[in-house]
């Protein structure tokens, strides 16, 4: 067991956030969830398909510990206001069908909170006909399920409370965190 260390808090805008989970710890599991990935994509070129603009971080950490030899694209949809998720999901830049077409696609999101923007997502990509998909997350949020979501790899599944760092933002802040950060609930 390691020591518990204290809490860091950090504030973005008006909201205050507490250390939750340490780079140390995402650098290890995303070692892992890339060791796995380049043992069942062996020998194939994937297509990394990065979901914009929270995956960007941890896709640059696991892409290069997968270690195959991928291309890469990627896709922007939008749902998020503020703190909480809509159900209106909009493809702001979708994947090249060229790319897609017959690849194995790994598909990379950086959290699955009510699992909207995969609903209206994973169909839209099937149309374009990829050999497979494999959707990994670094975060999963099980209590906040709308709509299950089938996933292939989570890289930490975590309580429904708001999070922030190593690519999440809140209104836009928070990105460049190399740890992840949690909402502190206060009474108001
Ligand atoms: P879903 O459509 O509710 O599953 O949410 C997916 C998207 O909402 C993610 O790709 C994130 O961009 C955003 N999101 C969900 N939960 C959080 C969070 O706790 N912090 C920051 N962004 C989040
Ligand atoms: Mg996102």
């Amino acid at each position: 067991m390691k020591p518990n260390k204290p809490d860091t808090v950090i504030q973005l805008h008006q909201l205050r956030f507490h250390s939750y989970l340490s780079a140390t710890d995402i650098q290890e599991r995303v070692r892992q969830i890339g060791a796995e990935l380049a043992e069942q994509l062996r020998g194939e070129t994937p297509l990394y398909l990065v979901m914009l603009k929270g995956a960007f971080v941890f896709a640059s950490d696991l892409i290069r510990a997968t270690g195959l030899n991928g291309e890469v694209d990627f896709v922007r949809t939008s749902s998020y206001v503020g703190t909480v998720s809509s159900r209106r999901i909009k493809l702001l830049l979708p994947p090249d069908p060229e790319l897609v077409r017959d690849r194995h696609v790994i598909l990379i999101e950086d959290i699955v909170d009510s699992g909207y923007t995969m609903q209206h997502f994973l169909p839209e990509l099937r149309k374009l006909r990829p050999a497979s998909v494999t959707l990994v997350t670094l975060l999963h949020k099980p209590e906040a399920t709308k709509v299950p979501v089938e996933i292939d790899y989570v890289g930490f599944s975590i309580p429904d409370k708001f999070v922030v760092g190593y690519g999440l933002d809140y209104n836009g802040l928070g990105r460049q965190l190399p740890a992840i950060y949690q909402l502190v609930e206060e009474m108001i």
